[in-house]
């Protein structure tokens, strides 16, 4: 597989992998950029180039995990990003899927128990991710942000011991299985059993918009598993060393 850099022209980027044009809209870029690279587009957006270039990577490449070179990146840059794409599937993706669902499903010939079963395990996805998404802005990542404000205003350093005596983000660490196995029960569900006279070209251009947003929400998953919590582990240990 091949990894873009920052001499890769951003249209040739986007022609290998459409997949990347939300995450390229989340960290600051629109259509329109001629034949620019990435290095020259970053500079002219201000863009932080390295983590542009590994975030594009780590979508385009499963297997790819810069792990080491994305943990160089301020944590608050590293947030920023991740609220951004929380955005996207708030305002954008699940509002998506609430349409293309209801299309198909209303498609179908007769308002079965079936599309009933389907709403349900549909709603059950939404309301995990739903909690789940609440839980890392109102909880984990304010944590975060405070953490690191400690660390370059050891003033403060008190204050935020009281708030969070553990200071420890094993405490906030949920994991993402939850709500990727009510993802899979609801694929499952319309893949395997349903009955053969729904509409499928409706049927599929809702799956269409489902499998993009698995796949979106899984590289997401990653990057708040293996970049975010080992850079907070990280900077817990310095915090502790300076006990
Ligand atoms: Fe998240
Ligand atoms: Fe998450």
């Amino acid at each position: 597989m091949e990894l873009f850099n920052e001499n890769s022209k951003l249209a040739s980027v986007i022609l290998k992998d459409h997949s990347l044009l939300p995450v390229i809209n989340r960290l600051g870029i629109q259509l329109g950029f001629g034949d620019k690279t990435i290095r020259d587009i970053c500079a002219e957006k201000g863009i932080d180039l390295n983590f542009f270039v590994e975030t594009i990577n780590v979508f385009h490449y499963e297997a790819y995990f810069p792990e080491k070179r994305l943990l160089d990146f301020p944590v608050s840059m590293v947030i920023d990003y991740l609220i951004k794409t929380h955005r996207y599937y708030i305002d954008y993706l699940i509002p998506e899927n609430d349409r293309l669902i209801e299309l198909f499903l209303l498609a179908s010939p007769d308002e079965s128990t079936d599309n009933g079963l389907v709403r349900k395990f549909y709603a059950k996805f939404k309301e995990k991710f739903v909690i789940h998404i609440n839980f890392e802005e109102r909880e984990m990542f304010p944590y975060i942000l405070e953490l690191n404000a400690v660390i370059t205003n050891p003033e403060i350093r008190n204050q935020f011991t009281k708030k969070y005596p553990d200071f420890s983000i094993t405490s906030f660490e949920k994991e993402h299985s939850q709500m990727d196995d009510k993802m899979d029960d609801l694929k499952n569900i319309i893949i395997k059993y349903l009955p053969p006279n729904y509409d499928q070209n409706r049927g599929n251009s809702f799956l269409a918009n489902l499998f993009m947003f698995e796949k979106d929400l899984k590289n997401h998953s990653r990057i708040e598993d293996h970049i975010l919590i080992p850079k907070v582990k990280q900077l817990e240990k310095l915090l502790e060393s300076h006990e």
